[in-house]
């Protein structure tokens, strides 16, 4: 036993089983997080009774296994309401087809969905299906619900499925998931005491009444980075363009749809950030005049003259240090990606740059997914692979937030306590 050690001591943690053939390794699962010092209780619904038998978790816990939503603990308290308060995480391993869809829908039919609708801990969730049902549009919908509701995902992996298929459904293996509940709670809390601004989105350079130039931008980067800073415990502006997805509970949202109400919006929060991320994709032109009035179809060519939108990374780049908050910008290139970058990085005076490719295979725009470097004034520091965008924002807040402090650090014992250019 490592009790004592570790993120994991003496964290509470309810583990939700569910009726998959996987259900043997919430098993390990349950073994590794006791082995961590934490204290582990397990609920299951009645499926996944008939997969493992409760005496096995309750033999490893030494605690009661809660698969009744009617039981009462020994001091005649709702049991279910007793262990989701009690929770510092909830961990749902794996999570069948049917579990996540009760979830999405607020169904609250067995001690399982119970403890997940009352707490206001963490939720991690680790599906196991069938490559079918994962890839289901039902189920896509439904994982997409629990995100908004801000549950983390353990992505399920490829490999040989219970019907003898090879595909994606597979549950991630324990330590995969031990990894994110230690991350969890190695992570939470050290953006505490910090306000990060993230722009996120698309901008729409109106034409005339209707029509406007555009992106592809959706918008699902900026949000997956405004929620992981949120759950690290920053307060957190999010600077929301047009996005395709829903903006984190628990931030202030300012909507700013255009490159001018975008600078507006970032020059306003800047000063008051202390770390201002700019994920946002705002046009570099627009039109020079919005008609006023709906163009009319014609025979003739239509020109439209474009003039460039003002440069708002550039900016804040060269407000005062004392009040320029912590810089990261995003390039998308769709080419020589390294020497972009570098040159966005020192031109527009950034701390850090996070690089990413638009279209082809690793088209960053729009995908759940994004394969990013970033680069500081030394090179490139990262090489990751394509990750989950929930993820990527994980490892650039690891990588921020070490950055932020240490130059922070640097120049406390300097003569301005905010200039906190690395
Ligand atoms: C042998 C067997 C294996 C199963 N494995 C899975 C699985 O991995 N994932 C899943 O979503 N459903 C699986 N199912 C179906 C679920 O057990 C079924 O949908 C059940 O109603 C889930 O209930 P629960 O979500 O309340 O646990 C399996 C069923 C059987 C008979």
């Amino acid at each position: 036993m490592n009790e004592g050690l570790g993120p994991l001591a003496g964290r509470r943690i309810v583990v939700g089983v569910s009726g998959s053939i996987a259900a043997y390794k919430a098993v390990s699962l349950v073994r590794m997080l006791g082995d961590r010092g934490a204290v582990v209780d397990v609920a299951m619904t009645a499926a996944a009774t008939r997969f493992v038998g409760p005496l096995t978790f309750e033999s490893l816990t030494h605690r009661p296994v809660l698969d009744d939503v009617f039981e009462l603990d020994a001091e005649q308290q709702i049991a279910h309401i007793e262990l989701a308060e009690a929770a510092d995480a909830i961990v749902l391993a794996p999570a069948t087809a049917n579990l996540i869809g009760e979830l999405a829908a607020g169904l609250v039919g067995d001690a399982v969905t119970a403890i997940a609708c009352a707490s206001r801990a963490p939720v991690i969730v680790a599906p196991a299906m069938d490559a079918g049902m994962w890839t289901h549009p039902a189920t896509q919908r439904n994982v997409a619900t629990l995100r908004d509701f801000g549950y983390i995902l353990v992505e399920p992996e490829v490999g040989e499925l219970a019907s003898g298929l090879t595909g994606i459904g597979r549950l991630a293996e324990p330590p995969t998931i031990v990894a994110a509940v230690e991350h969890l709670f190695a992570r939470a809390g050290d953006l505490e005491g910090l306000h990060v601004v993230v722009s996120a989105g698309g901008t729409r350079e109106p034409l005339d009444p209707v029509r406007f130039i555009g992106n592809r931008s959706s918008g699902k980067m900026g949000a997956a980075l405004a929620e992981a800073a949120r759950d690290r415990g920053a307060a957190v502006t999010l600077i929301a363009g047009v996005m395709s997805v829903t903006p984190p509970r628990g931030v202030t949202v300012i909507e700013a749809t255009t490159a001018h109400a975008m600078r507006e919006s970032v020059l306003r929060a800047a000063p008051n950030a202390d770390i201002l991320v700019m994920a946002a994709a705002v046009a570099d032109f627009a039109p020079a005049r919005a008609s006023q009035r709906k163009i009319k179809r014609s025979g003739d060519t239509l020109q439209i003259e474009l003039v460039p939108n003002p440069d708002i990374v550039a900016e804040v780049g060269e407000m005062p240090d004392e009040v320029r908050p912590f810089l990261i910008g995003f390039a998308a290139e769709s080419n020589d990606l390294e020497a972009n970058a570098a040159a966005k990085l020192r031109d527009k005076g950034l701390d850090l740059i996070v690089g990413n490719v638009v279209g082809g295979p690793f088209d960053a725009i729009g995908s759940d997914e994004n394969k990013v470097t970033v680069f500081a004034a030394e090179g490139a520091l990262t090489d990751w692979p394509m990750l989950p965008k929930r993820q990527v924002a994980e490892r650039l807040w690891d990588l921020i937030a070490d950055r932020y402090r240490h130059s922070r650090g640097a120049t406390e014992s300097t003569t301005s306590p905010r200039r906190r250019r690395s």
